[in-house]
């Protein structure tokens, strides 16, 4: 067989690298006081050990102090932070991997209501769409002091015996100096390719007048700004060809698109739904056309694409980056011919946008991932094998199977419906959100491979489960849809379910109330959308949509607003009646304003799920624990020994939205860090 092109090494200046996959800079969020303590250390220690060539830590971590965090980003301006680097690459060589940092200056894209309210410094006024911030026109004394900041930052990293560092060049305070749409100084900051990249060149200087010239200053920077009076694909190859002959540089990281919108950024880095390694081909371009060695990442998700990018000779170092985060073990699981057990990343994008919104990165479905010191990737052997019922194959159901299953207990999943997936089989309706049933599939065939049985078309009452004679259950029963929330005409209402799953066709004239801000409600819009209707949505919120993050949003609007679906906040739905043949629905607003109707042939509520929970409350009698989860115990990882009832026959746990709506990951996590336990 031949040589698998992906673990071949790569040599990079005098770095061996021991194979082809890198994690390429992420920030998940995990600092502590900016610093990259035992939690952070043990992210990336879990990718080295599994193989992993490279490991880009931080992400934007920042050499300034007018260049604050917004998400929770490493501050390489400290020197406090040397030992804790130096202990997180000493940890990660000891396991083969090579390890490097993303420095960079935010410049336009940070606020200035962050760390020390410094004001934001850009080489224009121009204010970038993402954080809003109206920088300040960066002055001489600035760029001086800033080009200091990055030199004492590199050497912060090198005295920490890390492998290198790259610069952030897309869409910080680099590039704004590289691109016309930010940058409208004169020379000998401005105006010409020339002048518009001299802060770079002062940069890299002082940096290699730190460091020296042996140690690795690479460039992740955006060659094609893909917006009208950026910078262009050759101008980007202009840069690319100065890059190298300044001699500064051992590698590129190439970027193309902009990230100063969420439209920007998600089409730079694409989530499910849209096209794989989008940008591949013009990394592979840049490669041929500067000689020097490329790196690159853009949803390259799966190892066969992977493979694609190296053995095609596009890239020499290919990112596989959220995949890691789904299955830090992926260069293991290729090593040992276990590619098919690789959890797959499913594109959700749950880890990125958290990083804004809800403040650290975790996978949707891999809920271990940046939770190593609680919640290990491995599951041990469980000192006794017991029997084990599960009632729902939705996701919290399958991963308590899973995990049980890995655990050495013998499982059954009883489910009462003909399929497994439960409520992300609905999700995953929208053919764009096709990839959610990864998350369903790899634990169907993890648990089938571990010996669980399925039984489908079984609805799991009190006979069905104790018949089994379990030493536990788990409830995964999940939720029915909550439409009960109007004072009136409840019953002329639909639910978005109804109109996912087709049970309900869609109507022509159409409001949609969204009470609950998910995604269930969008999808239900462009079902209707797409069938023809008119739809308005309606939210008692200040903004439609809170519960769907930045970047899951834009394939929403593209939709949305392709089919004129309007949206309406601030008011809340407060009955519906007949009128004629057709509905009456009456608004009215937590602020006071008059009541509206709006005159309609379909009302569709979204409003979360309530908990199926009558199989539980009939088990909970005959439990030992009677249903009680030991909190304490959970946290600290220990075993669940509650005894509440001493004539119970088993231990119950109840889990994911069969307790309270929630979402996937929390569904998950609730299975995987009980079960671990058990
Ligand atoms: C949580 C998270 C944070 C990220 N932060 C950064 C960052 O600070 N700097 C950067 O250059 N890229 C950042 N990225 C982008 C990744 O480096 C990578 O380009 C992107 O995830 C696409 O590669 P992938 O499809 O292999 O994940 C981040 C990605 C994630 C998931
Ligand atoms: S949250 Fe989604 S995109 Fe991010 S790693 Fe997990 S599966 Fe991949």
């Amino acid at each position: 067989m031949p040589a698998d092109p992906l673990l071949q090494p790569y040599q990079l200046k005098h770095l061996s690298l021991r194979n082809r996959i890198i994690t390429t800079a992420h920030e998940p969020a995990y600092a502590e006081d900016g610093m990259p303590k035992a939690r952070y250390r043990a992210y990336h220690v879990e990718r080295a050990k599994a193989g992993v060539a490279m490991t880009m830590t931080a992400g934007s971590a920042s050499v300034a102090r007018d260049s604050p965090p917004v998400f929770n980003n490493l501050l390489v301006y400290r020197d406090e932070v040397v030992p804790w680097l130096r202990e997180l690459s000493d940890a990660c060589h000891e396991h083969g991997a090579a390890v490097m940092i993303q420095l960079t200056h935010l410049g336009r894209r940070t606020r200035w209501d962050k760390g020390d309210w410094l004001p934001v410094v850009s080489p224009s006024h121009a204010r970038e769409a993402a954080h809003r911030a109206f920088p300040k026109r960066i002055e001489d004394w600035d760029i001086a002091r800033i080009v200091a900041d990055y030199a004492d930052a590199a050497e912060r990293v090198a005295a920490a015996g890390l492998d290198g560092i790259e610069l952030e060049a897309y869409g910080h305070l680099i590039d704004q100096f590289w691109s016309p749409l930010t940058n409208d100084l004169e020379a000998p900051y401005g105006g010409s390719l020339d002048g518009r990249l001299q802060f770079a060149l002062d940069v890299l200087n002082a940096i290699r007048g730190r460091v020296g010239p042996d140690f690795i200053v690479g460039l992740r920077c955006v060659l094609d700004e893909s917006a009208e009076g950026g910078l262009t694909r050759d101008d980007g190859l202009a840069i690319a060809h100065r890059l190298k002959a300044s001699g500064l540089v051992d590698f590129l990281n190439v970027v193309r698109g902009h990230i100063d919108t969420d439209a920007g950024l998600t089409d730079l880095i694409p989530i499910q739904g849209m096209a794989s390694a989008p940008h591949l081909d013009f990394a592979g371009a840049v490669r041929a056309d500067v000689a020097m060695p490329v790196f690159h990442a853009a949803r390259v998700g799966d190892v066969a694409s992977a493979r694609h990018a190296i053995a095609s000779g596009k890239v020499d170092m290919i990112g596989m980056t959220r995949a890691h985060l789904a299955d830090p073990h992926i260069v293991r699981k290729i090593m040992e011919g276990r590619e098919e057990d690789i959890r797959p990343c499913v594109g959700a994008n749950y880890c990125l946008d958290r990083i804004y919104q809800g403040g650290e990165a975790y996978c949707i479905h891999n809920p271990a991932s940046g939770r190593e010191l609680t919640l290990p990737h491995s599951v041990v052997k469980a000192p006794a094998r017991r029997k084990i019922v599960v009632a729902g194959a939705g996701p919290a159901g399958l991963e308590a199977a899973r995990v049980s299953a890995e655990r050495g207990h013998e499982v059954v999943v009883l489910e009462a419906s003909g399929k497994p997936g439960g409520q992300l089989r609905l999700a995953a309706q929208t053919p764009r959100r096709r990839e959610m049933l990864g998350i369903v599939d790899w634990r169907v065939e993890q648990c089938q491979k571990l010996g669980v049985t399925f039984q489908f078309d079984t609805w799991a009452d009190v006979e069905a489960v104790t018949a089994h004679k379990p030493d536990v259950v788990f409830v995964a029963t999940g939720g029915v849809p909550h439409t009960d929330v109007l004072k009136h005409g409840n019953e002329l209402a639909v639910s978005a379910w109804d109109i996912l799953s087709g049970q309900v066709k869609p109507g022509v004239e159409v409001l949609l109330y969204d009470d609950a801000g998910d995604h269930t409600a969008l999808q239900a819009a462009e079902v209707i959308a797409a069938a023809g209707g008119r739809v308005e949505i309606v939210t008692p919120d200040r903004t439609f949509a809170p519960e769907i993050m930045a970047m899951n949003l834009v394939p929403y609007m593209r939709s949305l607003q392709r089919s004129n679906v309007t949206f309406t906040v601030t008011y809340r739905l407060q009955s519906v009646a007949l009128d004629g043949n057709r509905l009456r629905a009456t608004l009215g607003s937590d602020y006071g304003a008059t009541q509206q109707d709006r005159i309609v042939d379909q009302v569709v509520v979204n409003h979360g799920t309530l908990p199926a929970d009558e199989l539980y409350f009939e088990l909970k009698p005959l439990s030992r624990n009677l249903g009680a989860v030991d909190y304490a115990a959970l946290l600290a990882g220990a075993e669940q020994a509650t005894l509440r009832n001493p004539d119970g026959v088993f231990d119950l746990y109840r889990l994911g939205d069969a307790v309270a709506a929630r979402n996937v990951h929390a569904a998950i996590y609730d299975a995987a860090r009980l079960a671990k336990d058990i």
